[in-house]
């Protein structure tokens, strides 16, 4: 039997879903139940008749499947799958941050740990950050965490001042904007879009900001146009797929590598094998201890309830 074709037989064994981030290699896209950005993942783990959720995405995105399905068993292909942004808020710096300004509406992306949405008001992801600030009463201060550049899109978009946490992608401020501006030249037909984790010089002369879900669908829709994509590359798999006949370019990286174009090096630490024995010995389980999900579970489904 191939890989492909023993985790079929598994799945259906165990009762198994699988969900798929957008930035996950091709062939877990093509295996997966679902593939989808951060909320349309949350929403699917939250709402799964599955007794296992084989989650291949990142280790902040498992946490949240749990934290919304405790008594589903919840694995990831690799641990190590983590995210450069929840890296950057450490639930005991953040605590002290919080605490220096108690009257504040605190705002969480849901790239943040468990311990760090237990110290939330409101969770949100890229594709609803700007109805959530816009749900908090104008007179309210808020603190948005971790990142920065999402913070200051959102700012830009809304007139409303923030408290920043300092943090962000390692992947989103990889873009170089001089070899953006320089593809752009070459092709100056084609649209910019970005995902608004990205800095505010390559946001700023993109002509649809929003998140994977909502590129995928911007170019859904306008799929006589032909694109320079500046997110993960991973994208571009199921974008293409979706728009077979349009022209989509990923946006340069700063560095030469060997795509020329931005990986998540945690999203693509899982691979088919280990999906493979994740499931088979469900292992790696996400665990979270019940006081945390308990704290966490509120700002999440506070998210969902303004998401519907
Ligand atoms: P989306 O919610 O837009 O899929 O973003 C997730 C992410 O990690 C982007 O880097
Ligand atoms: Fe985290 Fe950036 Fe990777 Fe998304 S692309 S999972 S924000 S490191």
């Amino acid at each position: 039997m191939t890989l492909k074709e023993k985790i079929n037989k598994l799945r259906k064994e165990k009762n198994a879903v699988i969900l798929a981030h957008y930035y996950q290699d091709a062939e877990i896209q093509d295996i997966a139940d679902y593939v989808g950005d951060s909320l349309g993942l949350s929403q699917q783990a939250a709402n799964t008749d599955a007794e296992i959720i084989v989650f291949a995405g990142v280790h902040f995105m498992a946490e949240t499947a749990k934290i919304l399905s405790p008594d589903k068993t919840v694995v990831l292909p690799d641990l190590e799958a983590g995210c450069s942004l929840a890296d950057s808020c450490p639930a005991e710096a953040f605590k002290e941050f919080t605490d220096t300004h108690p009257n504040h509406t605190v705002i969480t992306y849901v790239n943040c740990s468990a311990e760090v949405k237990a110290l939330t008001d409101i969770v949100c992801t890229s594709s609803n950050a700007l109805k959530i600030v816009e749900s908090i009463p104008k007179d309210k201060p808020i603190i948005f965490a971790p990142d920065k550049n999402l913070g200051k899109y959102i700012t830009s978009q809304t007139g409303r001042e923030m408290l920043l946490w300092d943090g962000s992608c390692v992947v989103h401020e990889a873009f170089s904007l001089e070899k953006l501006l320089d593809l752009h030249k070459k092709h100056p037909d084609f649209i910019i879009i970005a995902h608004p984790e990205s800095e505010e010089h390559i946001i700023n002369v993109a002509s649809y900001v929003g998140s994977t879900a909502g590129m995928i669908n911007y170019v859904k829709e306008h799929s006589d146009k032909s694109f320079i994509v500046a997110t993960e590359a991973g994208i571009l798999y199921k974008m293409q797929q979706e728009v077979p006949n349009t022209e989509l370019i990923p946006a340069p990286a700063k560095e030469d590598n060997t795509c020329a174009c931005s990986e998540c090096a945690y999203m693509k630490v899982n691979t088919m094998e280990k999906l493979y024995n994740c499931l088979l010995h469900e292992s790696p389980k996400i665990e979270v201890s019940k006081n945390i999900r308990e704290k966490a579970l509120v700002p999440i489904e506070r998210m969902l309830a303004l998401s519907k």
